[in-house]
């Protein structure tokens, strides 16, 4: 027996319990999963995201959408997070793994109406999961690492659909290039790629330059324009005197005080010169302010200067040049200087940059987008990064699968023969996880305009005949074999898709008491899923 006279919690506490907690998560998560599902696959449609502030984005990437709108619900955060790890751990899927987690729940929804115990469905869809694993493993084929036309297709299918498809032959030629080059023993970092964007030319004049090239010009007319055996300094303070406090008060009462007060001025500015030249530093790439007097005379020194350089660009000129970051000017020798075979200043359309080439580590790579618009060029850095993904997982693992929706159906096929090897009711959920993965051929029909029910009987009839490759073909809105099509993708994108959806899936099913102590904006958290689930938008 309760007793009603016991309060365990404050009364502003809001709690939902059992059922009503599980219906609720579940509607939340549903509804992300519904927000990308119209960008999913080449045909997929963009979104436009406008900021509080006016800015606005185009895309398709799941990954961005969901990190740009205000999302408030705490389940529908989880869903967020899952998009995040699928992002960071293979840079691509993000899309697919957000629409799967959705779909299962949807899914465990119809469980828990027929009274299965969410215990049972989470056990299910992770003895479900474990088999897709294995499925998806035993269905891998392996790729020869040298073969640059499979990883060009990997390239290509991950940024279809993205403003890519015009100069996917030259962008997916970067692509693969690019990791090429800085891949050491089947092991890449991608950051030791830079992307950086000229407004002007089109998509098609984008190009890889191998060194690191930054959006920041020479500083003063004077200084050179090119430097030959370059030896870099990186500063991270200020060139330029400290600025005095707002309340100082400098009270010059004669001519003579002023003419002193500006010689002695003159003199730091002088000190600070002199310290970077004694360095033997011919570049300087300073992340701080540079004034005009120091700039003057590092010119006239011959010395070429960058300033405000991004934070992100000291690391990799950083490393690209053997450089030390200095924050200290006394500390600044000659062995903190990095060195390059040149240091040029380009002009592009209206935009000035530095190109640092012959790097002493040759794996620094710099991708420059070219369009005609931001929001274009935005687009293709978010497609170009989703094939730098694919293309680096595939190096790494060497291991590929079909596309296009073959694989999901193909492991839907097995599972559901899996689950009538079952007797409990697990079995249940087995075939619904089985079904939910069935959610990705008919999502990219629907979104290429073709009839999902015809496709899906049809593929599902393929695949029972043992064509385990068919899907969907949307170069040119058919069924057939996706790898004589040439899709393929990696066999980590599909892996972690399966692991992240299951995850969370498997986490918010298991939720049945909500708890909530944070007042909303109105004073009291709602539940209803809507209202809170996108504030921004109302
Ligand atoms: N030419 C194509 N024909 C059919 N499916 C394709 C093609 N290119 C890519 N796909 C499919 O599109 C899906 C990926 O779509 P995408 O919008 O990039 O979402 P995600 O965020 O999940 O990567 C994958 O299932 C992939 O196989
Ligand atoms: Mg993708």
């Amino acid at each position: 027996m309760t007793d009603k006279s016991i309060t365990l919690m404050p009364e502003d506490i809001q709690r939902l319990i059992g059922k009503d907690a599980q219906r609720n998560n579940i509607a939340a998560a549903k509804m992300v999963s519904e927000v990308v599902k119209t960008t999913l696959g080449p045909k997929g449609m963009d979104k436009m995201l406008v900021s509080p502030t006016n800015d606005i984005i185009i895309t398709n990437d799941g990954a961005t959408i969901l990190s740009e709108m205000q999302i408030e619900h705490p389940a529908a955060k989880m869903m967020i997070e899952i998009a995040k790890t699928q992002e960071s751990e293979v840079g691509d899927g993000t899309t697919s793994a957000v629409m799967i987690a959705g779909k299962l729940l949807e899914n465990a929804e119809k469980l828990l109406d027929s009274k299965i115990h969410p215990t049972v469905i989470v056990k299910g869809y992770r003895l479900a999961a474990e088999k897709a694993q294995e499925i998806l493993s035993e269905l891998s084929m392996k790729v020869e690492f040298g073969d640059e036309f499979v990883l060009k297709q990997i390239a290509i299918t991950a940024m279809t659909g993205k403003g890519a498809e015009d100069s996917k032959e030259k962008l997916s030629d970067i692509v693969v290039k690019a990791v090429k080059q800085i891949q050491e023993n089947g092991l890449v970092d991608l950051d030791d790629i830079k992307i950086e964007k000229v407004k002007g030319e089109g998509i098609g004049d984008t190009e890889l330059i191998s060194g690191i090239v930054i959006d920041k010009g020479k500083i003063s007319p004077d200084m050179p324009s090119f430097v030959k055996e370059a030896r870099i300094a990186l500063i991270d303070v200020p060139l330029e005197l400290k600025t005095l406090e707002l309340k100082t008060e400098v009270s010059i009462s004669s001519p003579e005080q002023l003419q002193k007060f500006i010689l002695q001025e003159e003199d730091s500015i002088k000190e600070i010169v002199s310290l970077v030249r004694e360095s033997g530093a011919n570049v300087v790439f300073c992340q701080k302010g540079v004034d005009d007097f120091a700039s003057f005379l590092l010119g006239r020194n011959g010395i070429y200067v960058c300033r405000r350089v991004a934070r992100s660009d000291m690391r990799k000129i950083a490393k690209a040049t053997g450089a030390k970051i200095v924050s200290n000017l006394n500390d600044l020798t000659q062995f903190e200087l990095g060195s390059a075979e040149s240091v040029e200043n380009v002009k592009k359309g209206d935009d000035n940059f530095t190109y640092i080439r012959g790097c002493m580590n040759p794996k620094a790579v710099t991708i420059l987008i070219h369009g005609g618009s931001e929001h274009v060029m935005d687009e293709i850095e978010r497609a170009m990064r989703d094939g730098l993904g694919d293309v680096s997982c595939v190096l790494k693992s060497g291991l590929v699968v079909p596309g296009g929706g073959a694989i999901e159906m193909e492991i839907s096929r097995r599972l559901k023969n899996f689950g009538q090897t079952l007797s409990g009711r697990e079995r249940l959920a087995v075939e619904e996880f089985a079904n939910a993965l069935e959610f990705i051929p008919v999502t990219l029909a629907e979104n290429a305009g073709m009839d999902p029910i015809d496709v899906l009987t049809e593929l599902r009839a393929k695949h029972d005949s043992g064509d385990k490759n068919a899907g969907l073909n949307l170069f040119e809105n058919k069924i057939g074999n996706a790898l004589e099509a040439k899709i393929i993708e990696p066999y980590d994108l599909k892996k972690q898709e399966i692991d992240s959806a299951t995850e969370v899936a498997n986490m918010i099913l298991r939720i049945d008491d909500v708890i909530a102590s944070f007042p909303s904006k109105k004073g009291k958290m709602n539940f209803d899923g809507r209202n809170n689930f996108m504030n921004e938008l109302e």
